[in-house]
């Protein structure tokens, strides 16, 4: 093993200077890095940390001491403990505490969400004007899937054609998308209700001007919600600023077990701009009801006038207890700073892919700040072959199709010596060919 590129001045001595400089090194110590691994999947599932298994543990006490008791007596209590996380989550996202909750998936939370606005529009049955030609939904071409599944779902519940509805921008490249792309196909279509797009597209990394789309929603007379599922922990967000008068995002969903590193499956975040409380959920459940009222039992549903009105079923403690401990290392290390370091993280990655990798390595994900979210894409014609080596190598990346190995050196665990070490393992496994002793493409979870 090298640890030196003189050709290029990329020193391991110059990853551990920049380690023993960086201002949230310490950080890592609070997380349970596998034994010998680079771990770079923050991005997918984040890693847990000794805080987030002490809320956990927490609430396992508590349901051992306190039983049913729990729901008013442990602290803090469990009864509003979905408003409880939102407060904590609020300034992350930059939105009040009353816009924030957490609560379902991030899919349920698409569904109820894209379904509660499309009620509120002409044209569908529930709306202001049924008999006008249904809204659409602008979206684009490289979103996750199950954003587009759950949007078609909600079309198809309301008699409307999803084939017709569903609109997506075109990528120009196949990696991105232009917010230009975005405000022309508003400026073509009057018909566009609500513009749904990502912060951050999960496979190239590119970051969206949340701004900018809010913006142009706006001026068109439609609404604009974003999946902040590859942003939220990562990436500093001003959602209920957004927008050309700082009139705010109208709504948003993200997940808790990527760069909030909650655990797998944990409960996810929503935000409800305030303007819109008090319109009727459309997934409506007993969670959402007004708390003060709630153990009345009513068979009249009675919204919160929160964004926790979109809260559905009992707030699921044991999913939800890590994001206590897990947002308490965001917050103290701070949103801004953690920022900082991911930029400079990634900065390093892709300086050192430009510099060590061959002519078959490219960088998919924008090399801007303002474009570039928390992980880097790093395409090779044997992307997936060479992602299998990395990891039979300890070097736990996963990898997208057609070409994308993601590398997502997480601001709150990763060194750069680990960035480091991953090009290093890159250039191995190609010079020696040994990537290519692997089966091509199969199934399974990557
Ligand atoms: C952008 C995006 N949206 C939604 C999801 C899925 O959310 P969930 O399975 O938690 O409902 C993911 C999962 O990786 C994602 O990357």
């Amino acid at each position: 093993m090298s640890d030196t590129n003189a050709g290029t001045g990329h020193a391991l001595a110059d990853a551990r200077e920049r380690d023993a400089a960086d201002p949230l090194g310490e950080y890592r110590e609070h997380f349970s890095v596998p034994d010998g691994e680079r771990y770079m999947d923050g991005n997918s599932l984040g890693l847990a940390s000794d805080t987030a298994l002490a809320t956990l543990e927490r609430v396992v006490d508590e349901w051992r001491e306190l039983a049913i008791r729990g729901w008013e007596a442990a602290d803090p209590d469990w009864f509003h403990y979905g408003e409880h996380l939102g407060d904590l989550l609020a300034p992350l996202v930059g939105a009040r505490e009353s816009e924030v909750v957490v609560a379902n998936s991030t899919t349920v939370n698409i569904h109820t969400l894209i379904g509660t606005f499309l009620d509120t529009l002409p044209g569908t049955p529930a709306g202001p004007d049924p008999s006008a030609d249904p809204p659409a939904v602008l979206v684009n071409d490289l979103d996750f899937p199950t954003d587009h599944y759950a949007i078609r779902a909600q079309f198809r519940q309301r008699g409307i054609d999803p084939d017709e509805a569903l609109v997506a921008v075109e990528s120009r490249d196949g990696r991105t998308i232009e917010e230009a792309d975005i405000e022309a196909a508003l400026r073509e279509r009057d018909d566009v209700g609500i513009v749904f797009m990502p912060s951050v597209l999960y496979r190239s990394g590119q970051l969206l001007d949340i701004d900018r789309i809010t913006a142009a929603a706006h001026e068109h007379g439609a609404l604009a919600g974003f999946d902040c599922a590859h942003s939220v922990g990562a990436v500093d967000h001003a959602l209920g600023d957004a927008g050309a008068d700082d009139e705010g995002a109208d709504f948003a969903v993200w997940c808790s077990y990527k760069y909030l590193n909650a655990g797998p499956g944990a409960t996810a975040g929503l935000y409800v701009h305030e303007r819109h409380h008090g319109t009727t959920p459309a997934l409506a459940g007993w969670w959402g009801n007004d708390k003060s009222t709630q153990f009345e039992m009513r068979h009249t549903y009675e919204g919160a006038d929160t964004a926790g009105a979109w809260q559905i079923g009992t707030v699921p403690m044991l999913s939800s207890a890590p994001i206590e401990g897990a947002a308490e290392l965001v917050r103290e290390a701070g949103i801004e700073r953690v920022r900082e370091k991911s930029l400079a993280l990634t900065d390093y990655l892709i300086n050192l892919v430009d510099d060590r990798l061959g002519d078959d390595f490219s960088v998919g994900t924008p090399r801007e700040h303002a474009r570039r979210g928390g992980h880097v894409a790093i395409e090779h014609p044997e992307g997936y072959r060479v992602s299998e080596a990395l990891r039979d190598r300890g070097v736990v990346v996963d990898f997208r199709p057609p070409n994308v190995v993601r590398v997502c050196p997480a601001p709150l665990y990763t060194r750069y010596e680990d960035v480091w070490r991953v090009i290093e393992t890159i250039e191995e496994i190609v010079e020696s060919d040994v990537h290519l002793e692997y089966d091509p493409r199969g199934g399974g979870v990557t």
